[in-house]
């Protein structure tokens, strides 16, 4: 038991960046949503599909090498004129390079930041000053899904992605064994929200991942996931949501309401 949570702790992510906590910034819009759906967390057009299409790019900070891929903000612009005070709920899905602002959104994420009436107004802006928080992502009617990417090939090379991914934690591990074997192979991280393996189980999978919840983690077990005849391109359902809350030990932060 000592040893597992020892390597649970390896496995998490130091906890600098307090994405919960309310923070400044600026942020800027992409006149189309191509560079978001080609983004570095490698959603592809899936990307459209998370959050209505109200998508971000984010600092390498919120990025995290990628861990930080489908995580969900509330953004919302200062100017309580031309801006609501819910503002607007993005999903995570590409990198930002350029660090003048922490997020650049798709303009249909810019404009929902808007008072009724007022998105133009807002869009004229560009850039406008917001505050903005880690919130939990809510897929009520998806479960969290697998993605056998492209790059597959039964039986010998497993890459997958993680679509759907409800709450507000970060996925740290995973690992694949034919269902109802005692043998994990460990899955690794290759970019953005792809993991993936060359130690392929045979037959049909199950995977556990480890997540970050609460001030520290749990394994989660989706016992059936792909059928032995897995095929990229599908998707397969995990048959389970997460709806667990990370709270990074962060002080002093505002995480309270706005
Ligand atoms: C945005 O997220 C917040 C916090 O979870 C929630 O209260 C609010 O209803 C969401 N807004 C929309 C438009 O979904
Ligand atoms: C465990 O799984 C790996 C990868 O599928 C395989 O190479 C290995 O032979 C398996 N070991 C046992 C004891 O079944
Ligand atoms: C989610 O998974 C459960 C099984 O755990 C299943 O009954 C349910 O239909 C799934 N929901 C969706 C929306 O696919």
């Amino acid at each position: 038991m000592a040893h597992f949570l020892c390597l649970l702790f390896l496995l998490l992510p130091s906890a600098t960046a307090c994405d919960r906590c309310v923070h400044q910034s600026k942020v800027d819009y992409f006149s189309s949503d191509a560079p978001l759906s080609s983004g570095a967390c490698g959603y592809g057009s899936l990307a459209l599909s998370l959050g209505g299409g109200r998508l971000a790019a984010a600092v390498s900070s919120l990025y995290k090498q990628g861990a930080g891929c489908g995580a969900c903000f509330q953004i919302r612009c200062k100017d309580p004129k031309l801006c609501s005070s819910t503002g607007s709920n993005v999903t995570l899905t590409d990198l930002n390079p350029n660090t003048q602002t922490d997020l650049v959104i798709s303009s249909k994420a810019f404009m929902a930041m808007a008072n009724q009436g007022m998105d133009q107004d807002v869009l004229k802006l560009g850039i406008v000053d917001v505050e903005y928080k880690r919130i939990p992502c809510q897929y009520t009617n998806q479960n969290l899904s697998v993605r056998v990417e492209d790059s597959s090939s039964n039986p010998n090379y497993l890459a997958i992605k993680l679509l759907y991914q409800g709450g507000q934690t970060e996925v740290t591990a995973i690992d694949v064994a034919q269902v109802g074997s005692p043998n994990w192979s460990f899955m690794s991280r290759n970019y953005g929200a792809v993991w993936d393996t060359s130690r392929v189980p045979t037959g049909a999978l199950q995977f556990r991942f480890v997540v970050t919840s609460g001030l520290d983690g749990k394994w989660i077990w989706a016992k059936s996931v792909l059928p032995a005849e897995w095929k990229p391109g599908q998707i397969y359902d995990s048959g389970l949501q997460i709806t667990d809350i990370a709270q990074e030990s962060c002080s002093p932060c505002e995480d309270g309401t706005w």
